[in-house]
């Protein structure tokens, strides 16, 4: 018992090393100044428990090997991990919080979810430790949650979290385009498809998966820079609407949606927006949305008639779902194009056969096909920044939560007319 008491104390959270840090430091830490003492305590106790043979490595060579449950379980789980090592005495391992799914319950898939302490992973060759302080919370970290997706693919615990925002806390050997105490994105989209995505406080990812961020780019905006962003130049690109032609989208208050407004009016592509509240047609409007149609009360076919002068919508985006989707082909010109990217109201989508044999289509968009491809995010990483620099797309943030709030976040992050996009802080 006494081991075990004095083993715990040897372990800590990272000091934090930015503004608006945590502040979850273990309160026994401020007694552990007088390291001397402490390794003398250390050594006579951890060798009586492990007869010289117990390792404590400063840090693990990526985030996967040891995770831990915070508090008295600890040292156990540590010890049992490391029992044939090497043994030093007087290691400081730095610990960080991760939210991990533990395992799958489909009845409620986040009571599975919780905040454990890990071991700050060291740089390996060509790799980046980045502590990530911003990160939000997107549908498609919930969808993963929910479906047990990145679990389906890896054994439990994973971690979701597709993108955020952070600070170069280490850099493996070979590492040339960023230095430790760097702003940038980890772009953690591949690594969280494996289990180590950004809603923990450190990821080690590879080199090229580390975006510097120039100053002009908020740290809010840089935590949302890829998902939406991306998807946002992914669809416009595909769906082709011409200069001057109307480009037809459901949920368009959503942050997603605005990117759309404010790229597609940047293009001269013209917008009709459907919204399920009427109260946000100005806000919309005043964002650069041609039109606005609120589709819980108004007649969306006759009105795309008449804003068209009976040409219909020339494509269409939608992420609603349900009959949503019938409505948006119906309002969309024979040959027309609607993509269906999202499943916010219905994993189901319905669509009038008359639509169909006018020769409109209706097919899935993803921008998981390409986010693995290296050139791809190249060109997607350039594109966006060039975007966000000029102010042409701008993410919207919304409230901020501790990366231990995280059952409030989600809560928050689906409440109706919640507005900017929900963010974990770290
Ligand atoms: N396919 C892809 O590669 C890809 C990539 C990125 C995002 N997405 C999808 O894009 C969509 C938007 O993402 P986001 O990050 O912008 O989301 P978000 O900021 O969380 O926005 C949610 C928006 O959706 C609206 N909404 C929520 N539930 C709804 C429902 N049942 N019916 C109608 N509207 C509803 C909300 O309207 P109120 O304002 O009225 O509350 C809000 O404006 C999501 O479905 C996401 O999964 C897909």
């Amino acid at each position: 018992m006494v081991g075990v008491f004095f083993l715990q104390r040897s372990f800590h959270r990272a000091t934090p090393s930015l503004s608006g840090a945590n502040g979850y430091g273990n309160p026994l830490l401020s007694y552990a100044s007088n390291w001397s003492l402490w390794a003398f305590y250390l050594s006579s106790v951890i060798r009586w428990l492990s007869c010289g043979t117990l390792s404590v490595p400063d840090q693990t060579p990526d985030n996967s090997a040891v995770w831990l449950v915070s508090t008295s379980e600890t040292s156990d789980v540590y010890r049992r991990e490391h029992r044939k090592n090497k043994f030093s005495t007087t290691s400081d391992i730095r610990m960080y919080r991760a939210i991990v799914q533990r395992g799958y319950k489909a009845e409620d898939p986040e009571s599975t979810l919780e905040v454990v302490d890990k071991p700050i992973p060291s740089a390996s060759p060509g790799h980046v430790v980045v502590h990530i302080t911003l990160r939000p919370v997107n549908p498609y970290d919930l969808k993963l949650v929910r479906l047990g997706l990145v679990a389906g693919k890896h054994s439990f615990p994973v971690t979701v979290g597709s993108e955020g925002f952070g600070i170069v806390h280490s850099v493996g050997e070979g590492v040339t385009t960023v230095k430790p105490g760097q702003r940038v994105i980890p772009m953690t989209m591949v690594a969280m498809e494996e289990g180590n995505g950004s809603w923990q406080e450190y990821v080690s990812l590879k080199e090229e998966m580390v975006l510097p961020v120039p100053d002009t780019i908020t740290d809010e905006a840089a935590a949302q820079f890829v998902v939406n962003p991306w998807t946002v130049i992914g669809l416009l690109r595909d769906i082709g609407v011409p200069k001057g032609e109307y480009l037809l989208q459901t949920a368009a208050g959503s942050v997603l949606g605005r990117q759309i407004i404010q790229l597609a009016k940047h293009k001269g592509i013209k917008t009709i927006n459907l919204v399920r509240r009427p109260e946000q047609k100005e806000e919309l409007k005043a964002l650069g949305a041609d039109e606005v149609i609120c589709y819980t009360s108004e007649d969306v076919v006759s009105r795309v008639k008449e804003i068209t002068g009976n040409k219909l919508a020339y494509g269409a985006l939608d992420c609603v779902g349900g009959d949503v989707t019938k409505l948006v082909a119906a309002s969309v010109r024979g040959g027309g194009h609607v993509f269906v990217y999202g499943s916010l109201a219905s994993r189901d989508l319905i669509v009038s056969i008359p639509d169909v044999l006018r020769g409109v289509t209706v097919r899935g968009w993803s921008l998981l096909v390409e986010w693995v491809l290296p050139e791809k995010r190249k060109i997607y990483s350039q594109e966006t920044l060039e975007y966000m620099e000029s102010k042409v797309i701008q993410p919207l943030a919304g409230e901020k939560f501790d990366l231990a709030q995280f059952k409030e976040a989600i809560k928050k992050s689906e409440e109706v007319g919640r507005g900017g996009k929900v963010l974990l802080v770290s």
